[in-house]
């Protein structure tokens, strides 16, 4: 059986460190080993528009910085299909016949969307399209026979209520659809990056994100402003790690052959952080040590950017491009679901 990729994003905002380490690093990784039949990445805008329909601005203007932050990062459009999903209409398609196989206690029983719910304050006038984009998204991972589908921790319950789909659909009809399987990110850092602010979701109403595409100056600055420990006063005394932002990215970011460059005086990651706990390190020293390891990382994704920016008509016909390959490929998948269902009748 081929081994095929799906996964995407939602263009609310471009992308930041949490969804680098978790996530963009990993599926670059992915596109290179060359393991992989075929990889699929998508710009979920329909899936956006579910709980941002009146703010279409938003979704648009945020189609080209998610592709540049894509690009920039290393994914290759000759190695990996980027598309933007409403290109795709048979996704829609798609999901209006999986729904036949979804009730709305299931639906309501979905810890991401509940958590989702509460967080966005719908309460009972909840967007038919918003409770019922799990459905959409077994069409986007199914439309494209994806067998692994690398995610955030967060997604985990879209997979699951996928795979049901998929037994279901193959068992009520006939087995055309592939049940996918999660990969998490492998480092416990990366599973769940934290916002700079200690908090445990970055986002930008908080304002607590460091951004790819950030000023290095900026960064400077967040890095500066991060929640440490707040009983760490003087440098004498014994820090913790714990809840401690600064290393909770330094595990995310920090290899420890970057010491010899940017910190001689240790000689690994667990060095540093027994004398933060024994006392006598200061904040700024690690922050600084901080930056420096982030801006090794970034800088190269930066400066691609840089590049990239100046011909965003490119950018988009990339996307072009790839959306009409997607498009094909899902136009098969519903010609198959449609016979299964036989629903077929002018073959
Ligand atoms: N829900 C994902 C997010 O919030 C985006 C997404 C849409 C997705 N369809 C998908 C991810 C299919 C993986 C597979 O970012």
């Amino acid at each position: 059986m081929k081994k095929i990729i799906l996964t995407g994003d939602r263009p609310t905002g471009k992308l930041h460190v949490g969804h680098y380490v978790g996530s963009l690093k990993r599926r670059v990784e992915l596109q290179n080993s060359g393991e992989y039949d075929d990889i699929y990445i998508m710009i979920a805008d329909a899936q956006a528009l579910t709980d941002n329909a009146d703010n279409p601005e938003k979704v648009r203007s945020n189609i080209s910085e998610v592709a540049l932050d894509y690009i920039s990062c290393g994914l290759n459009p000759e190695k990996s299909t980027l598309f933007v999903q409403s290109y795709v209409s048979e996704l829609t398609e798609l999901t209006f016949y999986y729904s036949n196989l979804v009730t709305v206690s299931r639906l309501k029983r979905n810890p991401t969307v509940k958590s989702e719910i509460s967080l966005r304050g719908f309460h009972s006038s909840i967007p038919v399209g918003f409770f019922t984009y799990p459905i959409s998204q077994a069409a986007d991972i199914t439309a494209f026979k994806a067998t692994t589908v690398p995610v955030g921790e967060d997604q985990l319950p879209m997979i699951e209520q996928t795979r049901e789909i998929v037994r279901s659909f193959n068992s009520t009809y006939d087995e055309v659809l592939v049940e996918p399987n999660v990969l998490l990110p492998d480092n416990q850092a990366c599973m769940r990056l934290p916002g700079t602010d200690g908090k445990a979701k970055m986002s930008k109403s908080l304002g607590n994100c460091i951004y790819l595409s950030d000023e290095p100056e900026d960064i400077r600055k967040k890095i500066m402003s991060m929640y440490t420990d707040p009983d760490h006063i003087r440098i004498e005394d014994p820090g913790k790690l714990e809840g401690n932002t600064v290393f909770t990215y330094l595990d995310a970011f920090c290899r420890d052959d970057m010491f010899a460059e940017y910190l001689p005086e240790y000689s690994c990651l667990q060095e540093l952080k027994d004398h933060y706990t024994r006392g006598g390190l200061g904040d700024v020293k690690v922050k600084k040590f901080l930056y420096a390891v982030l801006m090794e990382e970034l800088s190269p994704i930066q400066a691609r950017r840089k590049e990239l920016e100046k011909d965003i008509p490119a950018i988009m016909d990339i996307l072009h491009q790839g959306s009409r390959k997607a498009k094909e490929v899902a136009a098969q998948t519903l010609e198959e679901v449609k016979k299964a269902m036989k629903i077929n009748y002018f073959d």
